[in-house]
């Protein structure tokens, strides 16, 4: 445990010094004496440190680590260790097709495999791009060697005409003014290149701020080390003390099941609230606590997490950026805050420095309160995940912290009579369905249509699309209605602040509800009771389901690559973490 010197023999000298099989202990031994380590260095009781190196030229907001990377070694040598670094499959949420999620089990794989198969004793986990943070903490989880998590920032603020321009929102708001004729195609272009100033990950409150601040408040990174903008000094700092804690870890023998206890997950749950994080926190969060064996569900989102007020004043819920969310204090001010108030339920979990979480951050001083605001002063109420059911699925997820007010007012919060919300549905089978017939007039869809992606789940959409949070038609928009209600089985992208219904599993393509929905079907959303539900009889949806099941089923597109039809054949739903059902058994 943390502080205690293990005198557990390394894992590494079963390779490098085991003088009953000197012949397997010269095989491993010499080829790693061929770039010029000494036999010192491999056979002296150093711990080995794997370097994950999640930065390359097709992976841009993680690159940078390819320059910390010299800074953790540096920290690693000055600790006592010997670093190793080795290259982790890219994932680039914005490049990969048909999406960077599909990628995410398929890291975590072959990241699991180096580390049970080579002689490492602990492992820097180079984190950035929103699937990088989770398939490496799930790989963590599995081997369970000493690990720790380093951010590689996010980028600068993005700045356009003397306004912060924040990634991925920028995009959601341009495209509706270039639909509507506002702005054009250069222009648009201009404006969202703007967003993207420097190295370093998206700079809204997204899935990559969002899971990096989270692998701090599971205690997976060192204090403070998730918001520091990518090109500053801190960051180059930061690394090199990574560098040297992990060697002290594997002396420690400090784990990552030591470290993410159920303890943590709640606190990272209640943290997410007040960050006003992303919708894939949970399908990201599960998925680790299930490589765990640590029970963890949408319902504990909701009880832990929604009562939660929302501090960080980020886009897309807020106004600032990634710098201002760092020069306020990052992680460590939003714990203080909930500290403060008593909010945060397990201020003695353990961390990766060795220390607690209320030790780490307890003091912390808030140093800009418009951008980190108190409890007293919150950005909003309430502000956690609901986990809605009903016909259409078993469970699907809402972010409260972005619904307007006169939506919370009328549809949540109103503490004498909340209604429900009713809205004729409009059905789409995945994006380029979506994308052929928004704008057509023809499909009679106005302010009271609710929009429905199905085909977008883990199975439908190899990975799980962000597709969701859809626009409504053009003509709509010129007409001042900029959201209209979404729910699906796929997911959204973090950046988006749009209040749609997500993660909806199971997924029609596994013969969730949302298969038996038909466009025109009334559908009745209570927020309060927590329940949606197409407004059909039981005997019509037992008909519409024996119907479905004469068809063959819902229909998907077909494989693309192999491993599109490896994961599909073994993936869970969205609210089981989208883990691959084999893999969770080896813990
Ligand atoms: Fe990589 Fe946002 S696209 S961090
Ligand atoms: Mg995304």
């Amino acid at each position: 445990m943390a502080g205690t010197k293990t005198t557990k023999k390394l894992r590494s000298q079963e390779w490098f010094d085991n003088p009953d099989n000197p012949g397997m202990t010269a095989l491993y031994l010499e080829r790693y004496l061929n770039f010029g380590l000494t036999r010192e260095e491999l056979q002296s009781g150093k711990p080995l440190i794997g370097i994950a190196q999640t930065g390359s030229d097709l992976s841009p907001c993680n690159r940078h680590h390819i320059e910390l990377a010299k800074r953790v070694r540096d920290g690693i040598v000055a600790a006592g260790g010997v670093p190793f670094e080795f290259p982790c499959h890219p994932i680039q949420e914005t490049g990969k097709r048909p999406t960077a999620s599909l990628d995410r089990n398929l890291a975590y794989l072959s990241l699991v495999e180096v580390l049970y198969g080579y002689p490492l004793d602990g492992v820097v986990l180079t984190i950035g791009c929103d699937k990088t943070a989770p398939a490496l903490l799930m790989a963590a989880a599995t081997v369970n060697i000493p690990a720790i998590a380093l951010s590689v920032g996010p980028m600068l603020n993005g700045w356009h005409k003397g306004e912060r321009t924040g990634s991925g929102t920028i995009v959601w708001k341009s495209r509706e003014r270039l639909s509507s004729g506002e702005i054009d195609y250069n222009q648009f272009m201009d404006i969202v290149a703007s967003s993207a100033p420097s190295v370093g990950y998206c700079n809204t409150m997204g899935t990559a701020t969002t899971m990096n601040s989270l692998a701090e408040a599971l205690g997976m990174q060192l204090p403070g080390a998730a918001a520091i903008p990518a090109p500053y000094r801190e960051r180059g700092q930061i690394s090199y003390e990574t560098g040297k804690r992990i060697v002290d870890m594997v002396r420690e023998d400090l784990k990552p099941s030591d470290i993410m206890t159920r303890e943590a997950f709640e606190n990272a749950i209640v943290i997410n609230s007040a960050i006003g994080g992303s919708t894939n926190a949970p399908i990201h969060l599960n998925a680790i606590a299930r490589h765990l064996d640590v029970p963890l569900d949408n319902d504990d989102w909701q009880r832990v997490g929604h009562h939660v007020p929302l501090l960080v004043n980020l886009q897309p819920a807020g106004e600032y950026l990634g710098e201002d969310y760092h020069h306020a204090g990052g992680v460590p001010a939003v714990v203080a805050e909930l500290m403060k108030a008593g909010l945060l339920p397990h201020p003695d979990a353990i961390t990766a420095n060795g220390k607690s979480m209320g030790e780490n951050c307890g003091a912390t001083e808030n140093m800009d309160p418009k951008v980190i605001r108190s409890v007293a002063d919150p950005l909003k109420k309430d502000a956690g995940f609901i986990n809605l059911r009903g016909n259409l699925f078993d469970s699907a997820i809402m972010k409260t912290s972005v619904i307007s007010p006169e939506f919370r007012d009328r549809y949540l919060s109103n503490p004498k009579d909340p209604e429900a919300f009713e809205g004729t549905a409009k059905v789409f089978d995945g994006p380029e369905d979506y994308h052929a017939r928004i704008d057509d007039p023809a499909e009679n869809i106005d302010e009271h249509t609710v929009l429905f992606m199905r085909g977008a789940g883990p199975v439908g959409y190899p990975g799980g699309a962000e597709v969701v949070n859809m626009q409504p038609p053009a003509y709509l928009l010129k007409r001042g209605i900029h959201s209209l209600p979404c729910i699906g089985d796929g997911r959204q992208s973090g950046t988006s602040g749009s209040p749609s219904i997500l993660n909806a599993s199971p997924e029609a393509a596994v013969g969730g509800g949302l298969a038996l929905l038909k466009s025109g079907d009334r559908v009745r959303i209570d927020l309060r009771m927590g329940t949606a539900d197409i407004l059909v009889s039981d005997d019509e949806i037992a008909r519409r389901r024996a119907e479905l099941q004469n068809d063959g089923g819902y229909h998907f597109p077909a494989h693309q690559t192999p491993w599109q039809e490896i994961q599909r054949g073994m993936v869970d739903q969205l609210a089981q973490g989208m883990v691959l059902k084999p893999a969770v058994k080896y813990q």
